[in-house]
């Protein structure tokens, strides 16, 4: 059977007439979707009241993030930072500390940036217009419709990629979500199937139904309250949908890096704004180059970056982590110096510090270095630190 894309011109997302889930059919099964919703949604702390404050940071962790961990995070910053003010107010070593392990350090440094931004110009308030919204850093289209509809109730439609495989199974969608077209079509599908006055809890719906039934692998259909409408379901195709765009190469990343303990405390630097860790602290460390081993880099980039000339005193642990399309391998190493270090001359790092234990809890790393620091107290290493 031909089956249109997702970039057909109409709402039918399919060619076939018999067979069409025109909108009208999936919306009269939607009417099933806000009872299921009311009696399946989870008892999410930014759903007690719908604060725009608390919907705002919950969209935003919700990005990239699982749903229990966005939780963990949300409740440990709103207790720190309870509105828009307390944000505006705070440091940005605080703002990326809170943020610490969620990645994606741009979206921290962004909240932090609109919440200045709403301090002056909206009364320390979310706002509600949609030019406003989106004139935030950080707020794009999904965002801004998450704390339109979702904060302040107004008639406006999302899309995120739970949306998406709802649609593309609902719809028989068989383009890959990622591309333009298809994402034109799902806006649009989104807009016309919005309930007008229940758009609040119709999208979050759509999105709850995204995470707990219409899963990506194994979805229980028999539980889905718009199966009966379902194109996907009736073709006994849904797993298939959505279609998978092109898969993200991913390379490979050789890191060293040193822990430089010296009378007692640690030697660590914070990045320079304008990368993705930028404003986070780190041990010093880099690329491991072609025809050097690991503790060769180590020590070429402890002089290149700080000008301590440090020795290699054992190698501790190999680190492997991902992020974004890296797979990092990280070697580190325990550093020593054999005099008292002059102040460090610093050629890629903004700020440094011989840190305690108590500096080290406070400060923000990468997940690498968070990794090593977790394994460095596991094993006892940091004992001896002063406090
Ligand atoms: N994902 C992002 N925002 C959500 C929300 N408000 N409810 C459920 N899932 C979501």
């Amino acid at each position: 059977m031909p089956r249109t894309t997702a970039s057909a011109p109409a709402l039918s997302a399919s060619a076939s007439a018999a067979a069409t889930p025109t909108p009208e059919a999936p919306a009269a099964a939607l009417a099933a979707l806000l009872p299921w919703f009311a009696a399946h949604q989870r008892p999410l702390p930014w759903r007690r009241g719908y604060r725009p404050y608390h919907v705002w940071i919950s969209e935003v962790m919700l990005q990239q993030t699982q749903m229990d961990r966005a939780v963990d995070y949300f409740l440990r910053w709103t207790a720190r930072l309870p509105d828009v003010a307390a944000v505006a107010a705070a440091r940005e070593d605080e703002v990326l500390k809170l943020w610490e392990g969620l990645g994606y350090y741009s979206r921290a440094r962004n909240l932090h940036a609109a919440a200045r931004a709403m301090v002056e110009g909206h009364g320390a308030r979310v706002p509600e217009a949609m030019d406003a919204l989106l004139a935030l850093p950080g707020v794009g289209r999904y965002t801004a419709a998450a704390v339109r509809s979702i904060a302040y109730g107004h008639d406006e439609p999302l899309v995120d990629a739970n949306v998406a495989r709802v649609f593309c199974r609902l719809f028989d969608l068989d383009a890959p979500v990622g591309e333009a077209a298809t994402q034109r079509e799902l806006w649009r599908l989104a807009g016309a199937l919005l309930p007008p006055g229940r758009a609040r809890e119709h999208n979050q719906a759509l999105m709850e139904l995204g995470a707990l039934v219409c899963t990506p692998r194994g979805p229980r259909c028999a539980a889905c309250p718009l199966a009966p409408a379902c194109e996907a379901r009736r073709l006994d195709i849904a797993p298939h949908r959505p279609v998978p765009g092109k898969k993200k190469d991913i390379t490979p990343l050789a890191l060293a890096t040193g822990v430089l303990v010296h009378r007692g405390r640690v030697f660590v630097q914070k990045r320079a704004p304008g990368d993705v860790w930028g404003g986070l602290w780190e041990f010093p460390g880099g690329c491991v180059e072609p025809g050097e081993t690991p503790a060769q880099a180590v020590v070429r980039e402890f002089m290149e970056e700080t000008g301590f000339a440090v020795r290699v005193a054992a190698p501790l642990t190999v680190i492997r982590h991902g992020y974004t399309r890296f797979r990092v391998t990280l070697h580190c190493f325990a550093l020593a110096l054999d005099a008292d270090p002059p102040a460090p001359v610093l050629t890629e790092a903004v700020d440094w510090q011989w840190a305690g234990a108590r500096e080290l809890a406070a400060l923000a790393f990468p997940a690498g270095h968070r990794k090593l620091l977790d394994w460095l107290a596991a094993g006892g290493h940091l004992e001896d630190l002063a406090p």
